[in-house]
């Protein structure tokens, strides 16, 4: 399709094809940027980009979704205030430069069916697709974990979001079948396979993210506020990664309630995390679920990210044949949840909860069985 669409556009075949998917995360939720654990799969709807080079250094870019052209020379590559869809290309492109990596101009066209603003990582795919392509187009041997950093610097420093790593990592590296483990603070990471038995549903909440950037940015700021405290008590921690439960305790007075919740949430989402890589392991998807479950949980009382709608969502789901967890996934406040459901149950789990959601309120959930996908550089 974006193939066809270069061709149309541009009046020749694209040089170079490659694919970048969105995410969903299983659970590990808001603990990437605290050095944290998390478990996400790569999803089977992606980003594509279709491109060939051109003899100048002149970049133009073909957005299928926005039906529109942006174009900038290499020498001079600014923030696009018009074309904001463009910044996550420009912004992987600046810092590929600015790293010493002579691109050429290029034609290119991209676009896909991972929605946009539902808390699928979109964004991400579109910046590890963007410097997947270059790499390919131009061999230039990039290191996996390079595209990863240098893809969320482009979101981080360039489009201006604070978001963590797990969602560049997991559009890069995911693999099919699989859910990948990673250690947030060392970039270590594993591959798990999922069984299957079981379907990851996602459910949309049709609930654009409205408030999801600057409640993002509070949390933040609040879980190194929480951190400074704790290390105020004389622990050693660098990050909400290194607290255990005992020191919360300690700390409580210090923390306060607010604090105390959201560092809470935080050291729990970690512990749940490592449990659910081992009874993944040992095939327990009951156990799975339930951690889950206690996931959303602690992701509504103490970190307050979830919404109305997510949580009906959520309510809905467990109360159907077949349903393993249900939660929230992504930074919240709207967007999707993750639902695990056994194989057989799927059909009916989907016409269930649409239906219910649809009843409930004046929105439609769109309703996704997703299989765990490739990563960029997996099939690249
Ligand atoms: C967004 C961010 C991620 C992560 C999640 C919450 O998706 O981009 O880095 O922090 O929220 O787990």
């Amino acid at each position: 399709m974006t193939e066809e669409t270069f061709r149309k556009t541009f009046g020749t075949s694209p040089e170079v094809v490659v694919r970048a998917p969105g995410r969903v995360n299983l659970i590990g939720e808001h603990t990437d940027y605290n050095d944290g654990f998390v478990l996400p799969a790569a999803i089977d709807r992606a980003i594509t980009y279709a491109g060939r080079r051109r003899n100048d250094r002149h970049v133009r870019v073909y957005s299928e979704d926005f039906n529109a052209t942006a174009e900038f020379d290499l020498g001079n590559n600014q923030k696009d205030t018009q074309n904001t869809w463009s910044n996550y290309l420009r912004g992987v492109t600046k810092f590929l430069e600015s790293d010493g990596y002579r691109l050429t101009g290029t034609d290119m066209a991209f676009g896909g069916n991972v929605p946009r603003e539902a808390g699928l990582s979109s964004s991400a795919a579109v910046e590890v697709g963007a410097t997947t392509f270059w790499n390919k187009l131009l061999g230039l041997g990039l290191d996996p974990v390079y595209v990863v950093k240098l893809a969320r610097r482009a979101e981080n420093e360039f489009v201006g979001v604070p978001c963590g790593i797990m969602d560049q990592f997991i559009s890069a590296l995911g693999r099919r079948d699989h859910a990948l483990f990673l250690d947030c603070r060392d970039l270590s990471y594993r591959h798990l396979p999922m069984r299957c038995d079981v379907r990851i549903v996602v459910c949309d909440s049709g609930v654009k993210r409205a408030l999801a950037q600057s409640e993002y940015e509070v949390r933040l700021k609040q879980c190194r506020a929480a951190v400074e405290k704790i290390a105020a008590t004389g622990r050693p921690v660098k990050s909400l990664r290194d607290v255990q439960s005992a020191d919360l305790e300690a700390a409580r007075g210090a923390l306060g309630d607010l604090l105390w919740r959201r560092a809470q949430h935080v050291v729990s989402e970690n512990q749940r995390t490592m449990e659910a890589v081992k009874v993944l392991q040992a095939g327990d998807m009951e156990r799975f679920g339930e951690l889950m479950n206690e996931s959303h949980e602690s992701l509504r009382k103490d970190y307050e990210v979830s919404s109305v709608e997510l949580d009906k969502l959520v309510e809905l789901a467990r109360a159907q044949k077949g349903i393993l967890g249900a939660r929230m996934t992504g930074a919240g406040f709207g967007g999707c949840t993750v639902n695990l459901v056994r194989a057989e149950a799927t059909e009916s789990f989907v016409q269930a909860v649409g239906k219910g959601y649809g009843e409930a309120g004046t929105l439609a959930a769109k309703i996704y069985v997703c299989q765990a996908s490739d990563g960029a550089l997996v099939s690249a």
